[in-house]
């Protein structure tokens, strides 16, 4: 794919959120995944990882209708948005997976999302590990909330680790995908996970 045509790709999701009022062009990633692989359903409890600014929470909150429950996560303030809970903190901190576990309770949740990224240093292999980071710490968590057949949804920048963090993701659900939606940008080493049915 030309550099032109990535332009003018970003360009056109850039604008189709400021016309549809999606806050980040992530939104549409979103819902390509959830249209090819239907991780959300109605009234689902979700957890969202690296929320901000809302474009996921909003999306989601689409799906999940009035019955439903988000509660999103980040480091980054978030503007609120009616209806879900917004936490403002890092999610690699024990004091951070502890106030979650707590608000979620026993029943634990339906699905998890993360589309957290690490602060790009512009070194591969650096980035490329926060990322892996991230997406273990996601995943640990996931072992402790994720109900029965919850399904789960991180993204990942793709490098060496890949391959052992594949294999011990890839047993904890009956269904697994990789995918890389027509959104991201085809230069971009991102790939979402998706993992579907936990076995818990
Ligand atoms: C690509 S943005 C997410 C966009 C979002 N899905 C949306 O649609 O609006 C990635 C986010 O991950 C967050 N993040 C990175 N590390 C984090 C951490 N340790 N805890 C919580 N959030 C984190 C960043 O602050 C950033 O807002």
């Amino acid at each position: 794919m030309t550099r032109w045509y990535q332009e003018k790709k970003k360009e056109y999701f850039y604008k189709e959120a400021k016309r549809t009022g999606y806050r980040s062009r992530s939104a549409f990633k979103l819902k390509q995944i959830q249209r090819k692989f239907k991780i959300i359903n109605k009234a689902d409890f979700v957890l969202d990882f690296g929320a901000a600014p809302g474009g996921w929470s909003q999306v989601t909150n689409e799906i999940v209708g009035e019955n439903g429950k988000i509660i999103g996560i980040d480091l980054s303030y978030i503007k609120p948005i009616k209806g879900i809970q917004f936490i403002q903190d890092d999610l690699t901190k024990k004091s951070t997976i502890l106030k979650i576990k707590k608000i979620v309770g026993e029943n634990g949740v339906d699905v998890i999302l993360s589309d957290m990224s690490p602060n790009i240093s512009g070194n591969y292999s650096i980035d490329h590990a926060n990322s892996i980071y991230l997406c273990k710490q996601s995943l640990n968590l996931a072992d402790q909330i994720l109900k029965k057949n919850g399904n789960f949804l991180c993204k990942l920048f793709m490098g060496e680790e890949f391959d052992d963090f594949f294999n011990i993701f890839k047993i904890r659900f009956k269904n697994v995908k990789l995918y890389s939606p027509p959104a991201s940008r085809k230069s971009s080493s991102e790939i979402y996970l998706i993992g579907r049915f936990f076995k818990k």
